[in-house]
């Protein structure tokens, strides 16, 4: 697989919910393979820009072929949103119209063996979106104790044999078994047994792990801080989750952000269409808020 394929969820209510408009300027924290990019920079033309953001240098390569009829409408940035704030100012994006996050993984991260996200096919126990920085898998799961691995496996991932899971996975890296992506599933399929329904029984865990691995409720922690203040007033934001974690973390934020007003009481999610031409997009889940005038 050379391009970089992956289907954009919720494409249109996202769209539609950011407003784009001719002279506006959006921010994409997550460009992916750049399909909300692009649909965001053809809605706001022929004046519109873009600031696009992504911390998988992959996504940034193939990224700018993408982004190059739009010539300088677009700015194509490789960096984590947690230093959104920082990004934005540098490129004199402040007092946006629209701000963007799709926080899941991309399907080339998923179905990449190299990448290290799959239990399906053979990979080193990578799991970085960011291949140039931080620890890998493996090397978190060599740095935590068994409980704190339990810990993750339980928060993350809602496993609740966290406890007996992690003591296999630190087994078989005691005994220098653990190197690959379908160890991983092997030492989590000796507690749980095979796979009985729908759902292979290593999912939860490798989540847990990933989402540890890429810190990733933490940048959006970060993101929810610091983003309704790049906004001008009546600009929008929005972020499709794909898990409770990050969703619970959404609407409170937006609930009690008093620059913030809540433009979705329910999240939106998709349509049964949607999931039939795109099971990947069963979880996720788009939340909308306007940025409100605040009196000091
Ligand atoms: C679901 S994909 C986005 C797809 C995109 N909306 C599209 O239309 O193709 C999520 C992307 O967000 C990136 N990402 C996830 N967490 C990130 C973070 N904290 N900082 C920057 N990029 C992040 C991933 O590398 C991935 O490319």
């Amino acid at each position: 697989m050379t391009g970089f394929h992956h289907i954009p969820v919720l494409f249109e209510e996202t769209i539609d919910a950011l407003l784009p408009r001719d002279g506006g300027r959006y921010i994409d924290c997550t460009f992916g393979g750049g399909g909300h990019s692009t649909a965001i920079l053809e809605r706001s033309a022929p004046r519109g820009r873009l600031l696009a953001i992504d911390r998988d240098p992959l996504a940034i390569d193939l990224g700018a072929a993408r982004l190059a009829p739009f010539g300088g409408r677009a700015i194509l940035r490789k960096g984590a949103f947690s230093a959104l704030r920082e990004t934005a100012i540098e490129e004199g994006f402040t007092e946006v119209d629209g701000i963007l996050a799709d926080i899941g993984t991309s399907s080339p991260q998923l179905d990449r063996a190299e990448r290290g996200f799959s239990f399906q096919q053979e990979g080193p126990l990578d799991m970085r979106m960011d291949t140039t920085s931080g620890e890998t898998a493996l090397e978190l799961l060599e740095r935590l104790s068994t409980e704190e691995l339990a810990d993750i496996l339980y928060a993350y991932g809602d496993e609740r044999r966290s406890r007996p899971i992690a003591r296999s996975i630190k087994e078989s890296l005691d005994k220098g078994e653990l190197e690959t992506t379908l160890d991983l599933r092997r030492a989590i399929v000796r507690v749980l047994g095979p796979k009985r329904g729908r759902i292979d029984p290593a999912t939860r865990s490798f989540q847990a792990i990933r989402i540890a691995v890429n810190d990733e409720l933490g940048e959006l922690r970060k993101l929810l801080d610091d983003a309704p203040s790049l906004l001008r007033v009546g600009g929008r934001i929005a972020i499709i989750s794909f898990h409770s974690h990050e969703d619970r973390l959404v609407k409170w934020a937006f609930r009690e952000d008093p620059r913030l007003r809540v433009l979705t009481k329910k999240p939106i999610v998709p349509s049964e269409e949607e999931v039939a031409r795109n099971p990947r997009a069963r979880p996720s889940k788009l939340r909308v808020a306007e940025r409100v005038e605040v009196s000091e």
